[in-house]
């Protein structure tokens, strides 16, 4: 069997495959969908105050990196709410017009989800400032001097936007939600739950060990934990006696070179080059991204908010700095403090 590269289970964007498998692992309603407790219990009162009105839900605004349940939460947040979803995404609306024929088609109180919401053209942009403020388009008609503007009322929806770049989004877009929520990393104990509702739903034999040594390895991550599982799932199928447990998850995970912490090529490759080309920091993103040749923004949407979240990274005012637990991990003497012990066995690969 071919062994994956780390990178290329671990990376947290959405590959061909688990496209294939996110649809039937989706959380179906808020009791399914774990973790993240203080927005579900945010999102379940505004939908229940909404209801009660018999209003639509105030716009939403999903954020965090990629893989942690943006989408699952915006379809979660219709089907609770009753109410239909029309899905799209900031790259794929091209014109102005676009959009509009979109708007003008929303049904009242449904949902209309823009992924990847920081990717609007401005242009296309422009047009959801009024549809989202007062439900109105303005729409022009004819050109020149006897061109007239004609405002046209649309029914009251609600927009749910969701980006892994916040940063991105521009004040005047991101001041017209009246909701706006971040998603965190998971603790290891949710990546376990998550794994074992997977595990049945694919009919997959685990025991509570196997899912705790796949959640420790998962970044923190529902997309990285499910393929984990399947990748896992393979080996054991063929070796082993078709059950996960700890140690068949171990030696597998071994197998794919999935390091005690999660840890990718990628991140590996960062660390060591910040530890070898530039004494471990400070140093800005866009010289690491270019010592690695790797997308400045790959670098502070996928990698950096991992490296920060297990503490092996800081941001400095000067960029960005390795701390003492990066090197213990990597076993490696921290700068000016003698050497520390390693927890690493297995790390670079030659
Ligand atoms: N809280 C959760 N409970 C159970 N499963 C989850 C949860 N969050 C995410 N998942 C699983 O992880 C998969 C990925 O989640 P999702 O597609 O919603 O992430 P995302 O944040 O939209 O990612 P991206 O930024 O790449 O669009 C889903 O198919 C779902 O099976
Ligand atoms: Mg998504």
């Amino acid at each position: 069997m071919p062994v994956p590269a780390p990178s290329a289970v671990l990376n947290p964007v959405r590959t061909k495959e688990d496209l294939l498998f996110e649809d039937s692992l989706r959380p179906r309603s808020f009791a399914e969908f774990i973790g993240q407790d203080n927005i579900k219990s945010n999102l379940k009162v505004y939908i229940e105050a909404a209801k009660k009105r018999g209003e639509h839900l105030d716009h939403v605004l999903l954020y965090g990196p990629p893989g942690l349940g943006k989408t699952s939460l915006a379809y979660l947040l219709s089907r609770e709410l009753g109410v239909g979803l029309k899905p799209t995404a900031g790259p794929v609306i091209e014109r102005a017009g676009d959009l509009s024929a979109i708007l003008s088609n929303m049904q009242s109180k449904e949902v209309l989800f823009i992924d990847e919401i920081h990717r609007l053209h401005p242009s296309v942009e422009e047009i959801l400032y009024s549809a989202m403020e007062d439900f109105s388009l303005d729409i022009v008609i004819g050109q020149g001097p006897a061109a007239r503007s004609h405002k046209l009322m649309l029914k009251k929806f609600t927009l749910v936007g969701a980006t892994t770049r916040a940063g991105k989004i521009t004040a005047p877009l991101r001041g017209r939600f009246g909701i706006i929520h971040r998603l965190d990393y998971y603790k290891d104990a949710d990546i376990k739950k998550i794994l074992m509702r997977a595990a049945d739903l694919l009919k997959v034999k685990i025991d509570d060990k196997g899912a705790e040594q796949i959640a420790r390895r998962s970044r923190g991550t529902p997309r990285v934990a499910n393929r984990l599982l399947r990748r896992v799932r393979d080996h054991v199928d063929v070796k082993g006696k078709g059950v996960i447990t700890g140690p068949a998850a171990d030696e597998a995970l071994d197998l794919m070179e999935v390091d005690a912490l999660g840890l990718d090529d990628v991140d590996r490759k960062i660390l060591q080059t910040i530890i070898d080309n530039f004494g471990g920091g400070p140093v800005g993103i866009s010289t690491i991204a270019a010592a690695i040749d790797e997308e400045k923004d790959t670098i502070e949407s996928i990698y950096e908010p991992f490296l920060m979240r297990i503490g092996f990274l800081e941001r400095t005012i000067r960029g960005r700095k390795l701390t003492r637990k990066a090197y213990d991990h990597l076993g490696l003497p921290h700068p000016g403090h003698g050497r520390a012990g390693g927890s690493q066995k297995k790390l670079f690969r030659d």
